[in-house]
């Protein structure tokens, strides 16, 4: 961040300050009983650091130096509603009750420094059972496979399609399976909801479970769940009513989803303005907008907030509040994003590995040293 915007911060009348916070990334966002104190949000990120799916000392460390360091929202990783829903053995997991105690050791923390804990519930689908990227080598994309001899599993899909040409074959799910994978995601909603969450986050993007039944690049069923938008949607939306049904109405409940295939033939983001609706209809309240990753090969055009066009296309067609995310790094950038109507929330994921007090030094560039330390009181006396 430089030095000559801060400066300007300092400069800012009381009058413009006020301005800039209640209309840009420092502005507060109310969702049902929920009132986030900016619109600076902690993206999911897996953390490789789990035995057996529970959350450890790393979780809360990682999480919480993330609420002290001021954002607004501050979202799990991952958390699989069952263990094959595991895109490595060492992911976060939230299928038994046992997972619920060291998780609400992290969201009590996370709250007693103004922040709001979410949780992201998963399953990882064709792309399960993959190795630990950073004790095992290789990219999360490459997607190469525990072999079962090694504590891997053959993971579930839509159809018996691999994910790449070095993938596991997954299994077919048969209707039953598929519905009782549902349930398994409104079960871990009740206990992400005892565990002290306050924001529900369905993952449904990244060619993970629910991604690749809509997307047609993965899905080749010829049953009530595959074949035209609305039998490929399906799996998602029933899985939505469900969650729905257990978690608090007077709590926010949203999706990520990957709002484009960006292949031809793919799955893309006038498909998710019609699910952003549907989806809307069944009472979520905000869709945070990913994109890609349903096969390997695609190439993406990455690029500086290369995802946000999606999160405004969606936010404006299906008339629902969105979260942007990707390559958003800038404190001038991300309020931009909020201040022109793009989104309602930005989604950062590694910046905040970079910098865990990403929101207090984007608060000193945009509205000075003074007013940051007002808004986000970071309990150190010196200058950081
Ligand atoms: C280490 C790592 C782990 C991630 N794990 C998840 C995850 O569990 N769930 C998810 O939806 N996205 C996950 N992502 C994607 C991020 O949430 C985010 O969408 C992506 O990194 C783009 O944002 P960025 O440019 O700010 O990093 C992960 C990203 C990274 C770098």
């Amino acid at each position: 961040m430089s030095n000559t915007s801060q400066s300007q911060g300092q400069t800012l009348t009381a009058q413009s300050q006020t301005e800039l916070k209640h209309l840009g990334l420092f502005s507060e966002l109310k969702i049902k009983e929920i009132t986030l104190r900016n619109r600076i949000a902690v993206s999911p990120m897996c953390q490789y650091n789990s035995i057996d799916g529970l959350a450890s000392d790393w979780h809360l460390v990682h999480l919480g130096s993330r609420a002290i360091g001021g954002a607004a929202l501050v979202i799990t990783e991952a958390a699989a509603v069952e263990p094959i829903g595991r895109i490595c053995p060492d992911d976060l997991g939230i299928w038994s009750d046992e997972h619920i105690a060291p998780l609400k050791k992290i969201t009590t923390f996370i709250e007693s420094f103004g922040a709001v804990p979410g949780i992201q519930i998963a399953h990882a689908g064709r792309k399960a059972s993959t190795r630990n990227p950073w004790r095992d080598g290789g990219s999360r994309h490459e997607k190469q496979n525990v072999p079962e001899n090694e504590g891997g599993w053959q993971p579930v899909g839509p159809s018996a399609l691999p994910f790449s040409e070095n993938s596991s074959t997954p299994r077919e799910l048969s209707i039953a399976e598929i519905e009782a994978i549902q349930d398994k995601f409104a079960q871990a909603a009740e206990r992400a909801y005892k565990a002290g969450f306050k924001w529900l986050e369905v993952h449904a993007a990244h060619g993970y479970l629910l991604h690749s039944f809509y997307s047609p690049l993965s899905n080749k069923r010829t049953d009530k769940y595959g074949g035209s938008l609305e039998n490929r949607m399906r799996n998602a939306l029933e899985t939505i009513d469900k969650v729905r049904k257990v978690w608090p109405k007077n709590l926010p409940l949203t999706v990520r989803i990957s709002a484009s295939d960006w292949v031809e033939g793919g799955w893309s983001v006038e498909d998710s303005v019609i699910l952003a609706a549907e989806l809307k209809k069944r009472g979520v309240d905000l869709i945070d907008c990913s994109s890609a990753f349903v096969r390997a090969g695609d190439r993406y055009q990455y690029g500086p907030g290369w995802q946000v066009p999606l999160a405004k296309t969606v936010k404006e067609k299906a008339e629902i509040m969105t979260g942007a995310v990707g390559m958003i790094t800038e404190a001038q950038q991300a309020d931009q994003i909020i201040r022109n109507g793009e989104a309602d929330l930005v989604f950062l994921a590694r910046e905040f590995i970079r910098d865990p007090y990403w929101p207090y030094h984007a608060a000193q560039e945009l509205l000075g040293k003074a007013e940051a330390k007002q808004i986000l009181p970071i309990n150190y006396s010196y200058s950081i």
